[in-house]
């Protein structure tokens, strides 16, 4: 068998420039679950865009990782899965964090039974904080992480701090039709199209880190980050700061850790990309 062709590849759209990646392009088909998300969607176009066919994972393609639907079709002949779903149950009542971390196990599963190589699953930075141990959707996280782990597959994990797009996220915020009231949550964000490009990477490159914490260049209070954008929107609702359920989110705990790599953009580099494609 020939060895892989690898290529060179300056990062250059958001990360310094000048660092140098290396790609496989033996990797040519991609299941992305979440493919219609927030970030899925830039995963998606990013690979496709690159040559790579890409299959989307997700209730409107067909495929329910909570059931299980669709799901061993869509990975027949996939090289790598990339998981970046937000698989809440539907029933509002049901088990979040058996919902969740059934909807990892079973993707990671059936992919293995599929033959599939290498998998590349998304998560949060600062999960694991004891903050948090209360917190259903974050002690979901941990269980995907720990699934993750166990799995027979050889996965890569792309943790993350809070995103850019976070500025209108509902679990923070309520858009109310006067109003937009933002929990004062200390965040250090990065943007969803800089982390898109790294997951991209660690799909198509076998060579990457098992594990890679990602955060943005700068620390904002949320309030003043979503402020900021409504403002580039031109949409003239205040924002009414009210305080987090939880303390530790106005304190810094979701701050980037120690080992994270620092990403641009910067929040205003950011919103000035975002006001150019409006225009
Ligand atoms: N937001 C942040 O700041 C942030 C930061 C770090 C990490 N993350 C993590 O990044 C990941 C992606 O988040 P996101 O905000 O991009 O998600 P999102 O916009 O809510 O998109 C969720 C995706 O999951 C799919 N999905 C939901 N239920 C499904 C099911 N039962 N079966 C198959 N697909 C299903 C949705 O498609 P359908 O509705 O068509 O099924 C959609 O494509 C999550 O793991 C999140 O924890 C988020």
């Amino acid at each position: 068998m020939l060895p892989p062709q690898v290529v060179e590849w300056r990062r250059t759209r958001w990360g310094p420039v000048g660092v140098t990646w290396k790609r496989v392009d033996e990797v040519s088909r991609i299941a992305v679950a979440g493919a219609t998300g927030t970030l899925g969607s830039r995963i998606r176009d990013r690979l496709s865009s690159g040559g790579h066919t890409v299959v989307p994972i997700s209730r409107s393609a067909g495929v329910d990782l909570h059931t299980g639907e669709g799901l061993a079709e869509a990975l027949s002949g996939v090289d790598v899965v990339v998981d970046a779903s937000n698989a809440f149950p539907t029933d509002p009542s049901a088990d979040l964090v058996g919902t969740l971390a059934g909807a990892t196990r079973r993707l990671l599963e059936v992919a293995e039974e599929m033959g599939v190589e290498r998998g590349v699953v998304v998560s949060i930075s600062n999960v694991e904080s004891p903050a948090f141990d209360h917190v259903p959707y974050y002690v979901a996280k941990r269980e995907q992480e720990k699934i993750v782990a166990a799995s027979g597959l050889r996965t890569s994990m792309v943790k993350t701090t809070q995103w850019h797009e976070f500025a209108t996220n509902p679990a923070a915020v309520t858009l109310g039709s006067e109003e937009v009231l933002v929990q004062d949550w200390l965040i250090q964000p990065v943007a969803a199209d800089a982390v898109a490009e790294v997951v991209a990477d660690h799909a198509l490159d076998r060579s990457t880190p098992a594990r890679v914490e990602l955060a943005g260049p700068e620390q904002i209070r949320l309030p003043t980050l979503t402020r900021r954008l409504l403002s580039v929107r031109q949409d003239d609702r205040p924002v009414r700061i009210v305080p987090p359920g939880l303390p530790a989110l106005s304190d810094g705990v979701l701050l980037a850790p120690e080992s994270a790599e620092i990403v641009g953009p910067t929040v205003a580099e950011w919103l000035e990309v975002y006001a150019g494609h409006r225009s």
